[in-house]
């Protein structure tokens, strides 16, 4: 009975998963379902508003830690860096690895992902 309902319990996830994927092709922008996904919990694009992580409108060409009144760690305040999709691209490949002390800790290893959400984020 308990392997019943986690059987289908897992068929649903599969589907519920398997759903988004499938619509993908005609995605105009896949990386704004990928940046909702991967960034979305902590940052804000289609508004100014901070949390978790400071707001990304704009953030291509932004120096790094310049958002009022978001509390930066020291270390991305004085990392010295601007965004680029070159330093994005660094930045999210392994944030503590470029700035040590970021208090943003998640790594994102797949290189297309990275590419399509600097894409959009190049967008807005
Ligand atoms: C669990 C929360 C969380 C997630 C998920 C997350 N971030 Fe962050 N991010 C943060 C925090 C917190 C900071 C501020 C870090 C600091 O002050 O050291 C930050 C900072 C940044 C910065 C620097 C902004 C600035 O103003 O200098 C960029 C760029 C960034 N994140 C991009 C992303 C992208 C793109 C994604 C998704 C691929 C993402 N983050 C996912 C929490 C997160």
């Amino acid at each position: 009975m308990k392997t019943l309902i986690l059987a289908s319990l897992a068929s649903l996830i599969v589907t519920a998963i398997a759903a988004p994927a499938h619509s993908q092709a005609t995605d105009a922008a896949p990386g704004e379902r990928l940046f909702q996904q991967r960034c979305g919990a902590c940052h804000q694009l289609a508004t100014t508003r901070n949390g978790v992580g400071p707001h990304l409108q704009g953030v291509i060409g932004r120096s790094a830690g310049s958002i009022e009144g978001f509390k930066y760690s020291p270390a991305l305040k004085g990392a010295g860096v601007t965004w680029t999709p070159e330093t994005l691209e660094t930045f999210l490949t392994s944030p503590g690895a470029m700035v040590r002390g970021t208090r943003m800790t998640q790594r994102f290893n797949n290189a297309e992902e990275r590419r399509a959400i600097i894409e959009f984020l190049g967008s807005h």
